[in-house]
């Protein structure tokens, strides 16, 4: 379309270059962009390969035998209205027993085991410039943080913001005093909370290095681990050309299979994933309010953080990782 002062628009400006450079400089990579772009799933190789990098099942999957797990589990864990399965596990959990179970959860620890946090401190910005400012952090200071930033960061992410009146179940004298159930600052499927926050704690003032466990209904962390003065980062992710030996803190997503599994069936995992996203939200929007810089870490070291922090693999998964840390 002819512009109004005559100039041609951007995309049809014309750079000249000699023919010489054209063959060296452009064509190859046109072909290669061009090539990626296509997004042909047609390889005739893919089943013949060594390694089955993502690329090569991708190319794959509409002629080899090699599918990505995470496609099985998307054409399989929501089906029709006909299964009564989902229907009948999520009617179960409108018995008052399991209601009454589920109010006892804040009884599993015993606060005299706990390291108590400090109350949150203020967050006054207002939510619109903390949302537009956000950006993933790598560049981390080494300075310690306070205890209370840490606390902070953990309230909004996970701490216990709200009591839901327990109506229509009969008092016993038992549970007299759990008449309540205790709801968080992140949604969460069924109010059943999967997803526990575990925290390595490399720069924190006041709190002993070590790996913790984020207890919501007592706002406190449970140390599950000691770490030593020379232990070394790079054991829990990859983390590329970030400095993340000056990184504060290390946050580890663990997801329990069981505890939304056993309502929500396949689709548990599913609410899982979701759930940490919005607590993850929730963390970096903290860190942002609070001027300290954060970033998501897709290559952790699934195995090695689980059994440092004492996880099965199993019924227990570290799902998703995120390092903190002083600009
Ligand atoms: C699940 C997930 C995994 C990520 N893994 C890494 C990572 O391993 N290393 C890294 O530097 N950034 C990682 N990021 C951050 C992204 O690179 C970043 O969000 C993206 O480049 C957009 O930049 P912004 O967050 O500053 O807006 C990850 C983000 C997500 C959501």
């Amino acid at each position: 379309m002819e512009r109004k002062d005559g100039r041609k628009p951007e995309a049809a400006r014309k750079t000249r270059m000699t023919y010489e450079q054209l063959l060296e400089g452009e064509i190859g990579v046109v072909a290669d962009v061009v090539g990626f772009a296509n997004s042909q799933m047609t390889s005739i190789y893919a089943d013949t390969t060594v390694v089955k990098s993502p690329e090569v099942v991708y190319r794959g999957v509409l002629s080899s035998r090699n599918r990505f797990i995470s496609e099985e589990y998307l054409l399989n864990f929501r089906r029709s209205r006909a299964d009564m399965s989902q229907i009948i596990g999520v009617n179960n959990y409108r018995l008052p027993s399991v209601v009454q179970s589920q109010a006892c959860r804040r009884h599993k620890e015993d606060p005299a085991k706990l390291v108590p946090l400090p109350k949150f401190g203020p967050m006054n910005e207002p939510i619109g410039p903390v949302i537009r400012s956000r950006r993933s952090f790598r560049d981390y200071s080494g300075r310690p943080i306070p205890l209370e930033q840490l606390a902070t960061i953990l309230y909004h992410a996970q701490g216990i913001t709200g009591k839901m009146e327990l109506r229509g179940i009969p008092k016993t004298v038992t549970f007299d005093d759990d008449d309540a159930l205790y709801v968080r600052a992140a949604p969460s499927g069924g109010g059943l909370y999967p997803i526990s926050l575990y925290v390595f704690a490399m720069g924190v003032k006041d709190l002993e290095r070590g790996a913790y466990r984020y207890v919501p209904e007592h706002h406190a962390l449970k140390r599950v681990a000691r770490l030593d003065a020379d232990f070394d980062v790079n054991r829990l992710g990859q983390f590329g050309e970030m400095n993340a030996q000056a990184a504060n803190a290390f946050v580890v997503f663990v997801y329990d299979l069981y505890a939304n599994s056993r309502k929500y069936g396949d689709s548990g995992m599913a609410y899982a994933f979701i759930e940490a996203g919005e607590i993850s939200g929730h963390v970096h929007l903290a860190c942002t309010a609070l001027g300290l810089g954060a970033c998501d870490i897709g290559g952790f070291s699934k195995s090695e953080i689980e059994a440092l922090l004492g996880l099965d693999g199993l019924s227990r998964h570290a799902i998703h990782f995120l390092i903190i840390g002083n600009r």
